[in-house]
């Protein structure tokens, strides 16, 4: 019989990656939704059906974690509530012996000085101190973080993002990521264990450039993006003042401390190379038809 899976945060980048993730691998999974009207796009991506609820309210949690054998919990990112709303599942979970609580953190959470690190700490110190069996996955920065400034890279050749264009980051794909957190939820032996995820190059946004530069055969030429500009780019996109204190906070510390990691874990979980950003890259021209 196959394990049943609810995935939370389930329409968003991280969820639907980890649907198809967890679909491939045989488990039927149930998808936490706000809108009924997501439901179709996640079933055409693997989702065997759909639990209509809000992180918030918690009466809709037990109803949608009844009959499941795991959970992938993904909260929204940035967001003030992340510990009250994983302690609503952390509490159903365990209010029916839930096998596996499979907890979607961050990379170096202890770095407090970025607050929705330090909210994913505490979120995940409430966890292991529940005695719930999770396995908790801490990744780095997306690669796809491309892909929300792609047009103006291939249209313009700039690849601009809001910290220097010399600090390193161990940016990670997050198909790799979608794959090992389908692998630990269901397969047998990653409990009780936190896994850091870093992706196998430590590049700036000036080596970001030269290999986008590389794979498109054009120039193109990294941009720091003041930190005003992102604000009124973030509130121009509804962005609340929260999220944007977070944004500020956050790229503020990047600019001086980079997002460094390490790949062991990736590759050990993965059992192959973890994918490469010049891979990456022409995955996404290919896709544009900019490549053939
Ligand atoms: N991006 C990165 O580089 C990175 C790196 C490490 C970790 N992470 C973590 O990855 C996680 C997911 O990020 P993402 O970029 O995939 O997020 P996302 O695309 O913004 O998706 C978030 C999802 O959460 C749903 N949601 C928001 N509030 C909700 C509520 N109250 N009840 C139920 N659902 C709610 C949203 O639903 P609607 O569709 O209805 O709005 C959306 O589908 C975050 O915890 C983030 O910190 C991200």
């Amino acid at each position: 019989m196959s394990q049943k899976v609810l995935v939370t945060g389930a329409n968003g980048k991280t969820g639907r990656a980890v649907i198809a993730a967890l679909a491939k691998k045989g488990a039927s999974v149930r998808a936490f939704v706000r809108k009924v009207e997501q439901g179709d796009a996640l079933k055409a991506l693997g989702a065997a059906e759909i639990a209509l609820g809000d992180m918030n309210a918690v009466e809709t949690i037990a109803p949608a974690l009844k009959g499941c054998d795991a959970i992938v919990h993904i909260g929204p990112p940035m967001h003030p509530d992340e510990k009250a709303m994983t302690e609503h599942f952390i509490k159903a979970a365990q209010a029916i012996q839930l096998p596996r609580f499979i907890y979607y953190s961050v990379m170096h959470p202890l770095r407090r000085e970025v607050p929705h690190h330090a909210r994913k700490l505490d979120t995940e110190e409430m966890l292991i101190e529940s005695g719930q069996p999770y396995t908790i996955i801490n990744p780095t920065r997306y690669m796809q973080h491309l892909e929300m400034i792609w047009k103006d890279v291939v249209a313009n050749g700039v690849h601009g993002m809001p910290f220097n264009t010399h600090v390193k980051f161990n940016i990670v794909d997050l198909l790799d990521l979608a794959e090992v957190t389908a692998k630990v939820t269901a397969e047998d032996g990653h409990l009780w264990a936190s896994y850091e995820l870093a992706g196998p190059e430590g590049l700036s946004q000036d080596d970001m450039a030269a290999i986008i530069s590389e794979v498109l055969k054009k120039p193109v030429t990294a941009r720091q993006v003041p930190l005003d500009e992102m604000e009124a780019k973030a509130r121009a996109g509804g962005a609340t003042d929260q999220r944007i204190d977070t944004m500020r906070k956050m790229n503020t510390h990047y600019d001086h401390g980079g997002f460094r990691g390490n790949a062991n874990i990736l590759r050990w979980v993965l059992g192959r190379e973890p994918t490469r950003f010049k891979e990456y890259v022409t995955r996404l021209a290919k896709r544009d038809g900019l490549l053939a």
